[in-house]
């Protein structure tokens, strides 16, 4: 894969998001991972609660791990993620701050995390899902949001890129992929930011889709057309996180149209160089994160690996894309 869009796709970064345990103890994955990706994203190491778990202490163990393997392996990082209202330590939710103690320890927070791999983080995740789930409003629970408004998306983006002037900076976000009432608030957030100078560079797109009987997944069509009033404004665009989840036992045909649907998105991606990279939320359902979601528990078959590492149409559907 990764060869095929080196020589084809040179602006499309190929990527995949990585977990440290699998990456540190079984060779297979860690051999396939270098072979078919020339980007990683980090898939839990960089969070909040994992990479600052108490005030004065970071632990940046796995994240280092995993940004060595890397570069040993001549792969870019996308970081994930500075900001978010999820995966937060207790000290962070549980401790009565001030506002401007919040602000404080966010902007050390960034600056410290941003600044140890600075230069080695070609993009960052600097703001994860801002958005309500299905609606255009700003999720207001955050202990960000509570201490700044709507301003902390701001500040952390200021924050990102004075700790990294290089880096590009992404707003993440889910279910925004074809027009609708999330998206249309995810395109007014963008464009007051850039109107005010803001330095954001980029959407991503997540990208985490359903394809059983009663769940058809976004089609590429309605998302090619959504994505270029965001390109419109000047923004790079990538797809963050995808996963497309059959929900049930594999079959021949379910994985031809598995197939068929990642093929759709890379050939877009492909055609449209305002995108920076494809990303798979992992790449092997031996790991797949579907498995902790979904019933039955421990069964995932959304992305392009088996259980035992074999390649499966997927990853046939995406060699010929490029
Ligand atoms: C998920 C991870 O894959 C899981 O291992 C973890 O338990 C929970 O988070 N959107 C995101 C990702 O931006 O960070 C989430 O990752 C999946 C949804």
């Amino acid at each position: 894969l990764r060869r095929l869009a080196e020589s084809h796709a040179p602006h499309l970064a190929i990527g995949t998001a990585v977990s440290a345990i699998p990456l540190l103890s079984d060779a297979s994955y860690a051999r396939i991972l270098a072979q078919n990706f020339n980007m990683l994203t980090p898939e839990n190491a960089m969070k909040f609660q994992a990479i600052h778990p108490q005030p004065d202490r970071y632990a940046f163990a796995d994240a280092d791990a995993i940004v060595e393997f890397a570069e040993r392996n001549n792969m870019a990082v996308h970081g994930h993620t500075l900001v978010w209202g999820e995966a937060l330590p207790r000290w962070v939710t549980e401790t009565a701050f001030t506002d401007a103690q919040v602000q404080r320890l966010l902007a050390d927070h960034i600056a410290t995390v941003v600044g140890r791999y600075k230069g080695r983080i070609a993009s960052w995740d600097v703001i994860n899902e801002p958005l309500q789930p299905f609606a255009p409003e700003l999720r207001t629970g955050s202990p960000w949001y509570r201490a700044m408004g709507e301003d902390y998306i701001a500040f952390a983006l200021r924050e990102a890129h004075r700790a990294d002037p290089v880096a590009r900076l992404y707003i993440n976000e889910f279910a925004c992929e074809e027009r609708n009432a999330k998206s249309d608030g995810l395109y007014r957030l963008a464009k007051r930011l850039l109107e005010r100078g803001v330095p954001l560079h980029g959407i991503g797109f997540q990208m985490h889709e359903d394809m059983t009987e009663e769940y058809q997944p976004v089609n590429a069509e309605a998302f090619r057309d959504n994505v270029q009033r965001f390109i419109d404004l000047g923004l790079e665009v990538r797809i963050s996180e995808m996963d497309v989840n059959l929900h049930e036992e594999d079959s021949p045909e379910r994985q031809v149209a598995q197939a068929e649907y990642y093929r759709s998105l890379l050939e877009l991606a492909v055609d449209q160089p305002a995108f920076s990279a494809f990303s798979t939320w992992g790449f092997t359902d031996r790991y797949s994160s579907l498995q902790d979601w979904w019933e039955p528990k421990g069964f995932g078959n959304g992305l392009l690996f088996d259980p035992q590492m074999r390649p499966k149409p997927a990853y046939d559907a995406l060699r010929q894309a490029l």
